[in-house]
């Protein structure tokens, strides 16, 4: 044998070396979940070392995270359902706890990158990420006008970075122009390009309690049977001024990471959603799997397929593991 490609294997030091992939703290974007009761702290039931959080403890994290060396967050809001209607009109009123809580959290850490979610469902009583009509269908372009003004009122917070979540068509474009025409065009778009139809969403939907009440999302989140649509849906994006392009989830697609990484000059991002993060971390409480262990080579896959970006609920922890 005259090539032996254990020889580059036979010690750590060697591994060290030809290692192709390595994941950094900077390659993290934490998700946060935000409840109105400001010192509040409710776990997710389905995501075991996951809680919702109010500004107190919130606040209390991501300075937790900064010293990890973890400097991006993206923040969802839990809203109770008194505070829920067809039109999703809490979405963007500034006197909202949501809202309110951006700006101080902005305020306290200005050198945290702070990114918000865009699309009506965890506002909607419907539980859709779009308007729902007579007949059931959610309704594309009157739901722009809505996801306009979210963007704009999470913009005035001061954040740094719009994700459209919502799969409307011209969502981006719509978002940018708003954005442009109120001057911030320094505000930037993390746009969920693909994003699947997904049974992986299930303890996300738990913790925001946000599932649609009828129905699934299959009219606009994609059918997980497609990969060439994702091309479609970049492309898109692009012309449209996205500063960055999602796949969503990641684990179950990461040729679709790889698609986007070949063929787009702008960042990737992979979202590692709850479901990802639940089977790993139910698996290690029976004592199945290793967490550590597990939640690293997950990781290391999603950025050995192409991902610049990673968004994580294991952030925090992997942070912990590198600093100890
Ligand atoms: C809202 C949104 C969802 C997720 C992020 N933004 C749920 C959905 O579309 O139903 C899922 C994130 C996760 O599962 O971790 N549109």
């Amino acid at each position: 044998m005259f090539i032996r490609p254990r020889r580059n294997r036979k010690s750590a030091a060697i591994r060290d070396l030809v290692q192709e992939t390595h994941l950094s703290t900077n390659d993290f974007i934490y998700p946060l979940f935000l409840l109105e009761d400001q010192s509040g702290s409710v776990p997710v039931a389905s995501m075991p070392g996951i809680n919702r959080l109010g500004l107190e403890p919130m606040l209390k994290e991501i300075e937790e995270c900064l010293k990890l060396g973890v400097k991006a967050f993206d923040i969802f809001p839990v809203v109770d359902e008194k505070h829920k209607d067809k039109m999703a009109t809490k979405s963007y009123d500034s006197n909202f706890f949501y809202l309110k809580a951006l700006r101080e959290i902005k305020e306290k850490f200005p050198g945290a990158a702070i990114m918000t979610d865009v699309a009506m469902d965890p506002y909607s009583s419907d539980g859709h990420d779009g308007i729902v009509n007579d007949r059931g269908e959610i309704v594309n372009d009157e739901t722009l006008d809505i996801l306009g003004k979210m963007a704009l009122a999470q913009a005035e917070t001061g954040i740094d970075t719009i994700g459209p979540s919502d799969m409307m068509d011209g969502r981006v474009g719509y978002i940018r122009d708003v954005l442009d025409e109120n001057g911030f065009t320094n505000v930037s778009i993390m746009s969920y390009s693909a994003k699947y139809a997904s049974a992986f969403y299930g303890p996300f939907r738990d913790a925001l309690d946000s599932a649609p009440k009828s129905g699934d999302k299959k009219t606009y989140q994609m059918n997980p049977a497609n990969q060439r649509e994702a091309l479609i849906e970049a492309d898109l994006d692009v012309d449209e001024g996205a500063d960055f392009l999602m796949v969503k989830p990641a684990l179950a697609y990461l040729d679709v990471i790889k698609l986007l990484k070949d063929n787009y000059a702008q960042p990737i991002a992979a979202y590692n959603v709850s479901g990802e993060y639940a089977m790993v971390a139910a698996a290690a409480e029976k004592g199945w799997l290793n967490k550590e262990a597990t939640m690293h080579e997950m990781l290391l896959s999603i950025k050995r397929a192409g991902a610049d970006v990673i968004l994580t609920y294991f952030a925090k922890e992997w942070a912990k593991l590198k600093n100890s």
